[in-house]
């Protein structure tokens, strides 16, 4: 049995000031969540993760940063390395997200670097994979993925894989309203469970967990969530609203599989 994850990705979006309104309004609506069904991850922007830490003391929420630099400290102007953000009261980190493929030329091996460091500093990496448009109608959505996995994660001990947690984000479902449905969803996150075998083993593939993430709203949460290997989600444009993240948090906390 797979614990259903569901983590909100708040992207460059609130000030100190409003993370802590949203966390606080999300701590009031989840003081009666199933935590036992459901782990719930926040992942504000970097300046506002102490803030949030603060407010989420004493609960089960989680808390994750949405990226992090492979070194552990250094002359690396502008970035943070996991120990500031384990330092800061993060548990997670979101590690190559398709708009630090697309925007900041995140690649494959800087994703292993991260994965990697983050994993030697006990933060648990939230590892993005997913294929574009061009990719989905050129039929090569299988390779992408494919090639994120095998590379993003070269290297990585066998013993950490079931610990980590995969999100499959199709490019083209980010922030455009387009879902992927639940049937696109499952097939490839099957298509990932059964790579995670081959190259794993059975053990690793029947544990590890495998997010969706692309336009989630409380509106289809609950058919995805009923796919076999869809075992959470990770949330954008809904997750910055107590309302709309809650009802997700809390209709995918109910789905019995
Ligand atoms: P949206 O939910 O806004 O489509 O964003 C998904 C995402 O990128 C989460 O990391």
């Amino acid at each position: 049995m797979r614990k259903t994850i569901i983590a909100g990705n708040w992207k460059m979006y609130k000030t100190i000031t409003e993370a802590i309104e949203l966390a606080n309004g999300l701590k009031r609506e989840f003081f009666k969540l199933d935590f036992a069904a459901v782990d719930v991850v926040l992942c504000p922007a970097f300046t506002a993760l102490s803030e949030v830490a603060e407010v989420l003391t004493e609960t089960e929420i989680g808390l994750g940063a949405q990226d992090i630099y492979w070194q552990e400290e250094g002359a690396f102007t502008g970035e943070v390395s996991p120990l500031m953000i384990k330092d800061a009261g993060c548990q997670y980190a979101i590690i190559g997200h398709s708009e630090r493929r697309q925007f900041f030329g995140e690649s494959n091996e800087t994703v292993n670097k991260k994965i990697k460091a983050a994993l030697k500093s006990g933060i648990i990496p939230i590892v993005c994979v997913g294929e574009n448009l061009q990719e989905r109608e050129a039929n090569k959505t299988f390779k992408v993925v494919e090639d994120h996995i095998n590379n993003g994660l070269a290297g990585v001990d066998v013993s950490d894989i079931a610990n980590l947690i995969i999100a499959y984000e199709p490019v083209w479902a980010i922030g455009t309203g387009k879902t992927a449905t639940p049937d696109q969803a499952q097939e490839v996150h099957k298509f990932i469970r059964d790579l995670l075998k081959k190259n794993y083993g059975q053990d690793v593939s029947d544990n590890i967990r495998i997010q969706y993430g692309g336009s989630v709203k409380p509106e289809n949460i609950m058919q995805l969530m009923e796919r076999p290997d869809v075992d959470g989600a990770l949330v954008g444009g809904a997750s910055l609203k107590v309302d709309s993240f809650s009802a997700i948090v809390t209709k995918a906390s109910e789905v019995v599989k």
